[in-house]
């Protein structure tokens, strides 16, 4: 496979089918993703695989705490955008969304539809294998740039294994959670999950191409 057929052929996907993904494709490809490049060759990432019983375990315990309403809310690792997010990344980000929504036939009043969708992101959105990414407390922007380009590696070479992913920021609302699952000490900091497995391509939020920005908003020519 071409790197332009992988990069073309890699969508969050949000639906997966039963098929398991074997561990070992798993560990092998975030060891070959290793060859991105980091600053300095540091190499600032670490990862933790869930496959079979210990998914099924982690999923469990996330439920529970989906369903029970009076546990106080967990402190976020971090903001997953600035609070005033600016044209034209605000339109962005609503666009999507609405997109997402509209591919499901979920109409924009209906909040416990769209509640009901965004907790599939407490299962993996049913994925049969999944990671947890994080970075050391320590590290600044560059780190967790060479964090994105291993990242973005993994999913490359996952579609060159017929494998699929979606990146979860969303898991950095449970780091205490997360973190005492995988035994990561408080040094290390949850950047994101990564659901693992083989799309639903009957799935109609699988059919869901996003838009991207025209390059004139970012792209130039001295
Ligand atoms: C670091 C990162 C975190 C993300 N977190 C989530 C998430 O928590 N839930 C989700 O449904 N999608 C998440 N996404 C997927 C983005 O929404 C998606 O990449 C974007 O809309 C572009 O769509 P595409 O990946 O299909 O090209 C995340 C993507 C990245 C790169």
């Amino acid at each position: 496979m071409k790197v332009s057929e992988a990069l073309e052929k890699r969508i969050s996907v949000r639906a997966f089918t039963e098929q398991p993904v074997d561990e070992k494709t798993i560990t092998g490809v975030f060891e070959k993703a290793a060859r991105a490049p980091s600053g300095g060759n540091v190499q600032p990432w670490r990862i933790v695989v869930l496959t079979g019983d210990k998914l099924e375990a982690f999923r469990a315990k996330m439920e529970e705490i989906l369903l029970n309403t009076s546990l106080p809310a967990e402190a976020p690792e971090y903001h997953a955008y600035p609070p005033k997010l600016k044209e034209p990344y605000r339109k962005a980000r609503f666009e999507v969304g609405e997109e997402m929504y509209a591919t499901l036939g979920i109409a924009r009043e209906d909040k416990p539809a769209r509640l009901e969708w965004l907790a599939n992101n407490f299962r993996f959105f049913g994925a049969p294998a999944a990671a947890f990414c994080f970075i050391e407390r320590i590290m600044g922007p560059p780190q967790w740039s060479d964090m994105g380009m291993f990242l973005q590696s993994a999913m490359l070479m996952f579609q060159e294994e017929g494998i699929d992913t979606c990146a979860q920021e969303f898991w950095a609302r449970y780091p205490k959670t997360v973190s005492e699952f995988c035994d990561i000490d408080d040094e290390w900091m949850l950047f994101c999950g990564l659901a693992i497995g083989y799309r639903d391509e009957n799935h109609p939020v699988n059919q869901l191409r996003t838009k991207r920005l025209d390059p004139k908003l970012w792209l130039s020519v001295l």
